[in-house]
């Protein structure tokens, strides 16, 4: 070893030990005679001193150091005389007698500090430093603790992890795939895997009844916060279970990770049906963090002669508790809001509920009592300010679903430190796309209806609900499952259903259908994005930053500068023309 301790070890216990640490220059000063360098690692920064009096020569020697410099160091350890409460190490210094360049290191491109200099384009092309600042480090360690964490929940449950392919066939449900030419069979492509949903359920198929992996996945859609091209995901199939089953025993891991992790204990995990989550919060992954429910408002509301109440198929509001006395300019702010493209909003009716009387945008049409009535539907009190909005039912009620979000972070209701986990259960099985004209899987083709809607399948699709769940934490889904489809014709009803012939099925998942015909267990489970886990439990909204290496919003590895171009030869063995 080049090093007796590392740069996060030492305390006052340790006083007049010979040690040696390596490290990197963090920071540099020069205090008179003195000269004093941070160093860090991995483990923490620990100060060397270097006194101009008992050594010049190495005193010279040190301040012609540069930055980010790999230095190897030995001395004495003694106490400090002005002590750095801010540092665990910040008792003690190092008095060094003599000091090695391990390595030298360019000026970076930006500062190694908790608040750095360098822009998000820069730190990603050297990610290598950027990993070095404090923060990422421990983003990377939390990661580490919750990977081995759940290996053991899911071993101390008897769950095997077992590793399946990258390169698999291309399929058209779900996400854009990833694709990869094979040089050996040509015109022919690989797909990299959505997730390992038909291999698992393969394994289930073999009898391995408890299974995990945590595994990469590939998809090749459009990137935001919570969405990388490649992600991990902690993937869960248990034979012989029923819904409750798998949530019972990822509501223990969930609990597990919050408690090891957080300290924290929970009661039962809330659940809420997605028809429900759709009517009081407007979407299927609330954050309940606050409540400021949906309140929809019908009679009360129509037939007073405003057009845009008479016309709407939906006219729903929320309740912001005691802001009643926001100014004109941010109620307009909130308009704004809910008119971006992004939200989709027509526009924004307040009704201020103040100490001197109800006021609204639509006194023209609503006396006092008539807002009086209206007031006492969303229960509100003196003090609050509702906000109605009306038209297309889903449009309103997405467009109502952020504004609450909105509201909701303006109030500081989305503190990141707590944390509300919730199921949603009973999602439709499958959804109507009006641009191809047919129903899609709202989870995937192999999520099976709920056996007493089975018999609408082909009567009435819209309203068969699926044996499918979701896990929601403070808004974010952090994993999906559902019982499975385990017997051939019932999958064979399914795929009739989403518009397939049968020889399409059999061409993309005839694998899937044989083993059917094999002994199928009954089985489910459920995937949870691990990145997500990560970012959710730190209280950040982005996963990049819980990914060592991860890609931009364009989906670019700016340091390998990837995707690139492949040589003509390459291209020639792959049979590929380029345009
Ligand atoms: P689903 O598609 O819902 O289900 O994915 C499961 C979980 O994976 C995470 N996730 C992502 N995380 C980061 N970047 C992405 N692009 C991304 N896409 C998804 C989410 C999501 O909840 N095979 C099924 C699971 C099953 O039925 O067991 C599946 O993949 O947190």
């Amino acid at each position: 070893m080049l090093r007796t301790h590392n740069c996060g070890e030492l305390r006052l216990e340790n006083q007049g030990e010979r040690v040696i640490l390596c490290g990197w220059l963090h920071r540099s000063r020069i205090l008179g005679g003195m000269t004093f360098i941070d160093i860090r690692d991995r483990y923490g920064v620990t100060q060397l001193a270097f006194d101009e009096q008992k050594n010049a020569d190495l005193c010279m020697k040190v301040r012609s150091l540069g930055r980010e410099f790999v230095l190897q160091a030995e001395g004495i350890v003694r106490e400090r005389s002005s002590k750095n409460i801010k540092l665990v190490t910040g008792d003690i210094e190092i008095e060094v007698t003599d000091i090695k360049i391990l390595n030298h290191s360019k000026t970076p491109p930006f500062t190694i500090e908790d608040n750095t200099d360098g822009g998000d384009e820069l730190r990603m092309r050297y990610r290598y430093l950027d990993l070095r600042r404090n923060v990422l480090k421990t983003n990377l360690e939390l990661r580490h603790r919750l990977s081995f964490l759940i290996r053991n929940y899911m071993n101390e449950n008897g769950f095997m992890e077992i590793e399946t392919p990258f390169l698999v066939k291309s399929t058209p449900e779900g996400a854009r795939d990833f694709v990869v030419p094979s040089r050996m069979n040509a015109n022919q492509f690989y797909a990299l895997p959505q997730s390992p949903q038909t291999f698992k359920q393969l394994l289930m198929v073999a009898g391995y009844d408890r299974y995990f992996q945590l595994v990469r996945c590939f998809r090749d859609e459009d990137l935001r916060a919570d969405r990388q091209p490649e992600f991990t995901q902690l993937d869960c199939e248990m034979s012989f279970v029923e819904q409750e089953d798998v949530l019972q025993m990822f509501e223990g891991l969930m609990k597990y990770l919050f408690e090891k992790e957080k300290g924290l204990s929970f009661g039962d995990f809330q659940r809420i049906t997605w028809e429900n989550a759709m009517k009081y919060y407007g979407s299927d992954k609330p954050d309940i963090r606050f409540d400021m429910k949906f309140v929809e408002l019908d009679c009360e509301v129509k037939g007073f002669g405003f057009k845009i109440f008479d016309d709407a198929e939906l006219i729903v509001g929320i309740c912001a508790a005691n802001c009643a006395d926001y100014s004109r300019k941010q109620i307009d702010e909130l308009t704004e809001f809910v008119k971006r493209p992004q939200v989709g909003g027509n526009g924004l009716i307040y009704i201020r509920y103040g100490e001197d009387g109800i006021k609204s945008s639509i006194d023209k049409f609503f006396n006092a009592e008539q807002l009086k009535a209206i007031a006492q539907k969303f229960n509100a009190k003196t003090g609050d300010l509702m906000l109605i909005m009306a038209g297309n039912k889903a449009k309103t009620r997405t467009a109502l679903s952020c504004l609450r979000l909105e509201l909701g972070s303006r109030l500081g209701l989305r503190c990141g430190n707590a944390f509300a986990p919730l199921w949603v259960t009973d999602f439709p099985l499958l959804e109507w796309d009006e641009e191809t004209a047919r129903y899609y899987a709202m989870h995937h083709p192999f999520t099976a209806p709920k056996p007493e809607d089975y018999s609408k399948l082909f009567t009435h699709p819209a309203e068969v609900r699926a044996n499918a769940y979701d896990l929601v934490v403070n808004g974010v889904e952090l994993g999906g499952g559902s019982i499975r489809i385990h017997n051939r014709e019932m999958q064979n009803d399914m795929f009739k259903a989403l518009g397939f012939s049968e020889e399409e099925a059999k061409t993309q998942f005839g694998f899937l259908l044989d083993a059917f015909e094999y002994g199928a267990p009954p089985h489910g489970g459920i995937a949870f994005g691990f990145d997500r886990i990560c970012s959710v439990f730190s209280g950040a909204e982005s996963i990049r930053d819980f990914i060592a290496f991860p890609k931009n919003n364009n989906g670019r590895d700016i340091m390998l500068d990837a995707p690139a171009n492949i040589s003509s030869v390459q291209l020639e063995e792959l049979n590929i023309k380029l345009k």
